[in-house]
């Protein structure tokens, strides 16, 4: 088959020709996908910034990304990369060669969760722990949180957005053992509902986790999660999950323990997501701290997306579309700028929805976000279309 030579970051790669001509790359005799550069950014970024020696890149492919970390993050002594395709890893490891770190690496061609599990021992199991499956990562969870050390970091990428977000609603329930909504913050909802998948599914292993970095694109969503080994840490993990409802009649947005059964504001019948992670989702130390270790590193994007993150845990798990609440009003389009200058005016913070394309996270209720809508609208009329 033939490969390329191809550097993402400050590393090279060896990489099949077709997947940088092809898009989406082909899965088959071996795949690579360029466009996940960001997210493999990220990960360097937030491992420049966090501690730890050794790396289990999981799921490694060509070692994209575990190849990254032994190159790019010094600190890091031991990086083991696991892939049922030999072919992937043999690529792997003629690019490590190639960067210098084959004395950090090592290579092991088997089944991700059994090579997890095989890691459960003590002295065996990892500081960090990576895995990027094709789809859904949920088959591995509970084989990557038996392998990360206790306080180490687990690292989750998910492809099956369109699960999560809600377009299936009941292929959510069966992977995650929760229901999605699928309207304008869904993204959020999904980086919850994963990890409040995760939640749940360290319960048996009397392991907790706590979210540092999570973040979403269209195409994937991903968490960074601190694994805290014991019952104690495990219970407070699961006190965090609970629902969001939504109001089929008012709009109102609500985040509870238990299911409600109607809207609190108008009696309406509510729509609900979950059970889901309603904790923090940033750690904001690690974000401040990855964001600058991403600039220095000359990972501007990365260093974008995690400024993006920082204090997104002072607002409700929510946000709202100001197109949405245009034409749910019948009044001409005012801009999310127009909206939250006014919203600040009246006292309340504001911010732009890092996980959506649009959207205003505010701790003023739908009500109120309607009423200051309706406002700009009737007195900026029709003219103002600006976003
Ligand atoms: C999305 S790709 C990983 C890409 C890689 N992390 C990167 O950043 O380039 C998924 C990889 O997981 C491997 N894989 C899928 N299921 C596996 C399993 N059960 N055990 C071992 N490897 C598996 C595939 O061979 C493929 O290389
Ligand atoms: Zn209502």
């Amino acid at each position: 088959m033939p490969f390329i030579k191809h550097v993402e970051g400050r590393t090279k790669l060896l990489v099949p020709k077709r997947s940088l001509a092809e898009d989406p790359p082909p899965t088959s005799p071996i795949f690579f996908n360029p466009a996940a550069s960001l997210n493999r950014d990220i990960t360097v970024a937030v491992n420049l910034a966090t501690g730890g020696s050794t790396f289990c890149d999981a799921m490694a492919g060509v070692g994209a990304r575990g190849l990254r970390v032994a190159n790019e993050v010094r600190r890091i002594a031991k990086v083991t990369l696991v892939d049922f395709n030999s072919d992937a890893l043999r690529l792997a490891l003629r690019a490590a060669v190639l960067n210098g770190v084959k004395r950090k690496c090592e290579f092991s061609v088997s089944e991700t969760c059994s090579y997890l599990y095989s890691r459960f021992g003590r002295d065996q199991k990892f500081d960090y722990v990576d895995v990027d499956p094709f789809g859904s990562p949920v088959r591995q969870l509970q084989a990557a949180l038996s392998a990360t050390e206790d306080g180490g970091i687990l690292s989750i990428t998910a492809t099956d957005t369109a699960v999560l977000c809600g377009v299936y609603p009941k292929v959510s329930v069966r992977r995650y053992g929760a229901s999605p909504l699928n309207n304008q913050f869904h993204h959020e909802t999904a980086v919850r509902i994963l990890l409040g998948a995760l939640a749940r599914l360290g319960g048996p292993l009397d392991t907790g986790i706590e979210s540092l970095v999570a973040h979403s694109t269209r195409h994937y969503l991903r968490v960074f999660a601190r694994v805290k080994v014991g019952a104690t840490k495990a219970d407070s993990t699961l006190g965090q999950l609970g629902i969001i409802a939504s109001c089929k009649a008012c709009g109102h947005l609500t985040q509870s323990r238990e299911p409600q059964q109607s809207c609190e504001k108008c009696g309406g019948r509510v729509i609900s997501a979950g059970p889901l992670w309603l904790g923090a989702l940033t750690d904001d130390g690690v974000a401040v701290a990855a964001d600058e270790a991403a600039q220095e590193a000359g990972l501007n994007r990365a260093a974008d997306v995690l400024q993006s993150l920082v204090g997104v845990d002072k607002y409700p798990p929510w946000s709202y579309s100001i197109d949405e609440i245009c034409s749910l009003l019948k009044v001409p389009t005012v801009s999310e700028s127009e909206v939250t200058s006014r919203l600040q005016s009246l006292g309340y913070v504001t911010s732009r929805q890092p996980f959506e394309l649009t959207g205003v996270k505010t701790d003023a209720d739908f009500g109120e976000v309607k009423k200051v809508v309706k406002s700009a609208a009737n007195e900026l009329g029709p003219k103002n279309l600006a976003r």
